[in-house]
């Protein structure tokens, strides 16, 4: 079999940078090997996000570039996965005529046939086909070499929230969870191959489980912390209307879950929030805090933020700022309010300006730098453990790198290197010498 290279480029959320490691996976048996030049490839995917209108402007911008590698290389098959690619089906070949295949968000285990089939005949395809079930798809093969520290693992696809600005529920389709045998089977391999970290992943990762009636997200997490050799569970993301007892109670009982939850809020306004359909209010979300701070008094929250919903007035933003600086956000994803085809607010009144967009996304930012600032200055002088991930050049030299529980990097040195043994896949205790705006600095002492 004739070795071939496959360029993959993922733009998108963490479910996209797991779907993409499936394709790589998928297409190893066709002999396709990855690489990190798009220049060297003979076949290019794109694997694409819609959330917002810039981030599918980039995948078209990045397809317009694959046309004159195609005029270089004919041979070249140029293939768009992902969530544009579902909204927008055979419109794409029309646009783009140089675009071979197009394949949505549930045709992944299809995309070995459909270029292994276009190799053969040259013949464009369309699969937006979303019916196949979740329990279709075939398991994710074990690892054949060793992988990093730290890896997503999907535990349910699509979403059923219907937030009224978000086109996510028409490009990923209806809530389907997976298998917990599956998962807990997918995760060990992983552990074997060198996975310390697993970040399981779901657009309402709260609700898992439920519609299917396998086990709930809380028994899962428990079900996962009893795999050996695993250190630390992360997930994303969690609504806060479905955050349950259970899970506050898994904080509670188990130490790998990390000290960190991403809760994304998107507005601090009660009105805003029902526009939104968010299904919680402003005091809800306070109190799913108050009762997740019970049991991890310094559990390190972060949050998602939408600035200028249509009819969100300057007091409204005011009360997202208030939230905001009441609720002490770790980090904040902050992004201005963008029109989205299908989702309903679309047609909503009381569209807010560009100008004011801007303005309100600054004033967020700012306050989240001052605050983040506040916190990682506070964290010097004290003692974190860091799952090590690798080591890069720093300022200074060669430093090694990982994150808190918490999820903030820190980048430290050893104070003794020579004869030392390796860390990378290891917790370690690193004394902080500076809190820096977006990471913590320190050096791992021999005395501690
Ligand atoms: N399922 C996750 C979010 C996935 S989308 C959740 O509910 O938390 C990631 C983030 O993009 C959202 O949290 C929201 O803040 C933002 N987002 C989604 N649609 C958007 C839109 N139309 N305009 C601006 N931001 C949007
Ligand atoms: Fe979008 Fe809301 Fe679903 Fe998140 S929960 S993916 S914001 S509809
Ligand atoms: Fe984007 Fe699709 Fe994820 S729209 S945020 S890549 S689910």
């Amino acid at each position: 079999m004739n070795k071939k290279c496959v360029y993959i480029y993922t733009i998108g959320c963490q479910m996209n940078v797991y779907d993409s490691e499936m394709f790589k996976k998928v297409l190893k048996p066709l002999g396709y090997i990855p690489v990190d030049e798009v220049e060297d490839a003979d076949l290019v995917i794109v694997n694409t996000c819609t959330v917002r209108k810039k981030a599918e402007e980039k995948a078209f911008s990045f397809l317009g570039r694959t046309r004159a590698l195609k005029k270089k290389n004919p041979e070249l098959i140029v293939a768009i996965g992902g969530c544009v690619a579902q909204q927008e089906g055979a419109a794409i070949m029309r646009r783009m005529p140089y675009v071979d295949l197009v394949f949505g968000t549930r045709a992944y285990s299809r995309l070995a046939e459909m270029v292994a089939r276009f190799e053969v005949d040259r013949m464009p395809v369309v699969d937006v086909e979303m019916s196949t079930g979740i329990s279709e798809e075939p398991a994710p093969p074990a690892p054949d070499h060793e992988v990093e520290v730290s890896r997503f693992v999907t535990i349910m696809r699509g979403c059923d929230n219907f937030c009224s600005y978000c086109i996510v529920p028409y490009v990923r389709g209806r809530e389907e969870s997976r298998d917990p045998h599956a998962i807990v089977s997918e995760i060990r391999d992983l552990v074997a191959a060198g996975a310390r970290e697993i970040t399981l992943l779901g657009q309402n990762v709260n609700s898992y489980g439920l519609k299917e009636g396998l086990c709930d997200f809380p028994e899962l997490l428990r079900r996962v912390a009893e795999v050996e050799g695993l250190e630390r569970i992360r997930f994303a993301t969690s609504h806060p209307k479905d955050l349950s007892p259970g899970l506050v109670e898994a904080y509670r009982d188990l130490p790998k879950l990390c000290n960190h939850i991403h809760l994304p809020v998107q507005s601090g306004s009660n009105a805003v929030l029902k526009k939104m359909n968010r299904k919680y209010t402003r005091d809800d979300y306070l109190g799913r805090i108050e009762s997740l701070k019970k049991v991890r008094p310094d559990i390190s929250i972060t949050s998602d933020m939408i600035v200028g919903f249509p009819g969100e007035t300057d007091a409204d933003f005011e009360e997202t700022l208030d939230l905001v600086r009441e609720v002490g956000f770790s980090g904040i994803f902050a992004f201005k309010y963008s029109d989205r085809p299908n989702a309903p607010a679309v047609k909503y009144e009381g569209k807010v300006s560009e100008e004011a967009k801007s303005r309100r996304l600054d004033a967020l930012l700012d306050l989240e730098k001052e605050l983040s600032e506040k916190r990682n200055s506070s964290y010097t002088g004290t003692v974190v453990d860091v799952l090590v991930e690798g080591r890069r050049e720093g300022r200074g030299g060669l430093q090694w790198t990982g994150r808190s529980s918490c999820n903030r990097v820190v980048n430290f040195v050893r104070e003794k290197e020579e004869g030392a043994p390796e860390l990378v896949g290891k917790v370690v205790p690193v004394y902080i010498e500076e809190g820096l705006p977006h990471s913590l600095r320190g050096t791992m002492k021999s005395d501690i």
